[in-house]
């Protein structure tokens, strides 16, 4: 009876200091386990006298429910203690939660964009073609043959492939062999825009990128002269720029137009002042432009005292530098979020 009591109160006492479930585990193998010391005593009863093993077994019996149901009043008791301390707050379900980035498209792609949506509204169908270009459409058919000098303004990426020996293919340097390649396909009417990437192995500077976004516009038609060219050209700065802002139009040569032109939008940083970002010309040049070569209409099959043609080439990401006063068109692929995430 004396061991009894003693275990029980030894039970009680360490029970109570056990807060853990690996304690709580630990004190049910010490007391209640198959080498338990109540266990223990319940398997010994069968040595004693019938008079000793009645009382001594009821007791033990009694012991062990008691501890059995102590033990479940901790674990209960332990648990709720576990629930109250995370209602005080270990976790605070309140904290606002982390906000995830939100994605935005490049500024390149939102001017690409409207430019296309300005020529959209002009009545002008959007076609593309392959950024690995052969030769014979980036050059020959545009009237740029081998050593040409027209083909030193565009420092070409060209493959490993050849044909007979010889270079064929390369990252086309400018959309304008989409001028063939729809020709080839359709009759005039033609009112079309070719957007994409070009290629150029170009030393790199503010105004020059050796990757860069070109749109190519072309319209064949009969009675198209340079004045459609001209209003369209206007038309589009309006659309872009807004109402106020100069553009200039003046001579320049391309092999596949005759005449040609080039379009120059009036610096938005220095208004014409001349500054960094235009190369102190006060204008920036957004596209070459002209009237389609009469060989080239003649090429594609078209009856060249019937139809006649205009075309431009812009570059994308001068029209994004005019229209948001970006000084150097190296940024644009960067990578820099803080330079990005402001548009
Ligand atoms: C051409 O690429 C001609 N294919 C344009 C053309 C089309 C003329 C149809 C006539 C008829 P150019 O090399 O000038 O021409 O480039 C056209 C435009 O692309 C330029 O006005 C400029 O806005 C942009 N551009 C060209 N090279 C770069 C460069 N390295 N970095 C940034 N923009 C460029």
């Amino acid at each position: 009876m004396v061991n009894l009591d003693d275990i029980r109160q030894r039970a009680r006492a360490e029970l109570a200091a056990a807060d853990a479930p690996e304690a709580l585990e630990a004190w049910r193998l010490a007391y209640l386990g198959r080498r338990g010391a109540v266990t223990q005593i319940l398997r010994g009863l069968g040595e004693l006298a019938l008079e000793e093993r009645r009382r001594l077994g009821a007791t033990a019996n009694d012991l062990r429910a008691e501890l059995e149901g102590a033990l479940a009043g901790r674990q209960t008791e332990l648990e709720r203690v576990a629930v109250a301390a995370l209602e005080a707050g270990a976790i605070d379900v309140t904290l606002p939660g982390r906000p995830s980035l939100v994605g935005r498209l490049h500024p390149i792609t939102q001017t690409l964009q409207d430019v296309l949506t300005a020529f959209g509204a002009m009545g002008f169908q959007i076609a593309e073609g392959p950024e690995v270009e052969w030769e014979y459409y980036n050059f020959d058919a545009l009237r740029i043959p081998k050593h040409h000098p027209a083909r030193d303004t565009m420092d070409t990426f060209w493959l490993d492939y050849r044909r007979d020996g010889e270079r064929a293919m390369l990252l086309r340097t400018h959309t304008s062999p989409n001028q063939i390649r729809f020709m080839e396909k359709h009759e005039p009417p033609i009112r079309v825009v070719v957007p994409g990437r070009t290629y150029r192995y170009e030393a790199t500077d503010a105004t020059h990128e050796w990757m860069i976004t070109q749109v190519e516009v072309l319209a064949v038609d009969e009675g198209i002269t340079m004045r459609h060219l001209k209003w369209t050209m206007a038309e589009f700065v309006r659309a872009i720029f807004g109402e106020d802002r100069p553009i200039r139009f003046r001579c320049d040569h391309f092999p596949f137009v005759e005449p040609g032109a080039e379009v120059a939008v009036q610096c938005g940083l220095c208004r014409g002042e001349g500054c960094r970002s235009c190369g102190n010309e006060g204008y920036l040049e957004i596209c070459g432009a002209g009237m389609v070569h009469r060989e080239i209409l003649e090429n594609v099959g078209y009856d060249a005292d019937r139809y006649t043609g205009f075309a431009a080439g812009f570059g994308v990401e001068r029209i994004a530098m005019l229209r948001h006063g970006i000084e150097d068109i190296r940024l644009f692929y960067g990578n820099d979020l803080r330079f990005l995430r402001q548009f």
